[in-house]
């Protein structure tokens, strides 16, 4: 089946997962958040009181481990062998972690194996990190989201705010740069932008604002 395969990534916090959500409900696609599938990996190891850095501990789980998705509001719900985990993979410490367990390669390739074969039976809005560069290589549609690290670091301070997470600006800015870094200097699969991505810079834009500004790259490239 010839899917249609929108592809954003960019750095921690850009808004990629809120852009991405908004698109797939418009488009009726199917909405692929891969980083929850990399939390939810650092969560089970967190579970089964496994050290996050401990490659070879972290990668005999992978078998045991089913990450399924369910719609939901205001963000998509997330399950781990059917226990449901939106929210707990969004806490501080598996946030600090999750870089180390997406660095793993038993972890890449097995996570790039799930989201590549969701495209190849529907049609997808899959934001992350590699989509462009290695999951989705023929993706119709490839976005580079980006954002300055202050304007990042306030949103995610007005969002932790609402959930009663009381971490200071300062420290928002500095672990979404240490992330970044990680990201961008692993060995495979790095935060890169695709040759053939867009780059939309959101800093100073409404989201709705930014949606309008994908929708036309996607309408131009389909
Ligand atoms: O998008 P989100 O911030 O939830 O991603 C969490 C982490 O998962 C990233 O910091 C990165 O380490 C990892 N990730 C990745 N490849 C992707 C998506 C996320 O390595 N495609």
């Amino acid at each position: 089946m010839m899917t249609i395969q929108i592809a954003i990534d960019g750095p921690a916090s850009a808004g990629k997962s809120t852009i991405a959500k908004i698109l797939a409900n418009k488009l009726n696609y199917v909405y692929v958040d891969t980083g929850a599938m990399y939390r939810a990996i650092t969560l089970a190891a967190f579970n089964a009181q496994i050290d996050p850095n401990n490659e070879q501990a972290v990668s005999a789980l992978l078998p045991e481990l089913e990450i399924t998705f369910a719609p939901g509001e205001p963000v998509q719900r997330v399950y781990l062998n059917g226990q449901e985990i939106t929210d707990a993979i969004r806490s501080t410490a598996v946030t600090a972690n999750v870089s180390a367990v997406s660095s793993y390669a038993a972890v890449r390739s097995s996570m790039t194996k799930l989201q590549q074969e969701i495209a190849q039976t529907s049609n997808v809005v899959m934001d992350g990190r590699d989509i462009g560069t290695t999951v989705l290589p023929k993706a119709q549609v490839k976005i580079f989201l980006i954002a300055s690290v202050l304007e990042r670091a306030e949103r995610r301070f007005k969002e932790n705010q609402a959930k009663g997470m009381n971490t200071s600006l300062a420290e928002l800015e500095a672990a979404i740069e240490k992330r970044d870094y990680l990201d961008s200097h692993r060995e495979i699969s790095p935060l890169k932008k695709a040759d053939d991505a867009v780059e939309v810079d959101t800093t100073g834009h409404s989201i709705e604002e930014v949606v309008a500004i994908v929708e036309a790259i996607i309408a131009d490239k389909t």
